[in-house]
C-alpha cells in the first residue's frame, strides 16, 4: 500500500509546516506533498494568487497589520476547507491573532522546522531585499541579532506545534522521511 493511501485512509486533515523564514517549509512541503501524492499549498503563494500581488507588494499596499488581516482570512478559509493536503504557513502566520490555536485545532499533524540561527542568517542574507520583515537590515551581524530576538519572541507560538524538528544538515528528503515517520 502506498504512503498516500495509508495517510488518506487515516486522515482528511492537513499536514501543516511552520517556522521562521528560510527554515525550509516550502521546499520540504513541496517534496512531502509529492511523495504522499497530496495537494500542496504555500500560504504566501496562495495570498499572492488571490490578491494578484506579491507578498512584498501586499506589505507595501496594506502595511504589516493589513497583511496580517489578509493572511488570517486566507488561513481560516484554507482550514475550513480541510482536506488531506500539505500546507506551508508564512513565518509570521502562527504568531498573530488566534492563528496558532486554529492551526492546532484543525490537525494533529503540525511540524515546527527549526534550523540554527546561523543557518537561517546564511540563507536569508542574500535574499533579504525581497523580504519585507528583514529588508531594512544592513549587515549580516544585524540580521543575525534580529533573527535571534525575533525567534525568541515567536518560538512561544512555534513550539505549540505537535512535532518539533531541530534541523542540522539534513536534506529535504531526510526531513520528509522524518515527517512521514511521525505521521504514525
Ligand atoms: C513573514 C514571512 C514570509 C511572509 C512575509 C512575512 C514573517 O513567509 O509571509 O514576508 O513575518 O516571518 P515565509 O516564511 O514563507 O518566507
Amino acid at each position: 500500500m502506498s504512503e498516500q493511501v495509508i495517510y488518506s485512509e487515516k486522515s482528511d486533515q492537513p499536514i501543516i509546516l511552520l517556522g521562521y523564514m528560510g527554515c525550509g517549509k516550502s521546499t520540504v512541503g513541496r517534496h512531502l506533498a509529492k511523495q504522499l501524492v497530496l495537494p500542496f499549498v504555500d500560504l504566501d503563494d496562495y495570498l499572492s494568487e488571490i490578491h494578484g500581488r506579491s507578498v512584498p507588494n501586499l506589505f507595501l499596499e496594506y502595511g504589516e497589520i493589513g497583511f496580517r488581516k489578509i493572511e488570517k482570512t486566507a488561513l481560516d478559509d484554507l482550514l475550513a476547507s480541510a482536506q488531506a493536503s500539505v500546507l506551508s504557513l508564512g513565518g509570521g502566520t502562527p504568531c498573530y491573532a488566534d492563528n496558532m490555536q486554529s492551526v492546532i485545532q484543525s490537525t494533529p499533524y503540525t511540524f515546527y522546522l527549526s534550523p540554527s540561527i546561523s543557518t537561517l542568517c546564511h540563507r536569508l542574507y542574500s535574499e533579504k531585499d525581497h523580504r519585507p520583515m528583514i529588508s531594512h537590515l544592513t549587515s549580516e551581524d544585524n540580521l543575525q541579532e534580529f533573527i535571534a530576538k525575533h525567534i525568541f519572541e515567536r518560538k512561544l507560538f512555534y513550539e505549540q506545534a505537535n512535532h518539533l524538528l531541530y534541523i542540522q544538515d539534513e536534506t529535504p528528503q531526510e526531513l520528509v522521511d522524518q515527517i512521514i515517520k511521525k505521521l504514525g
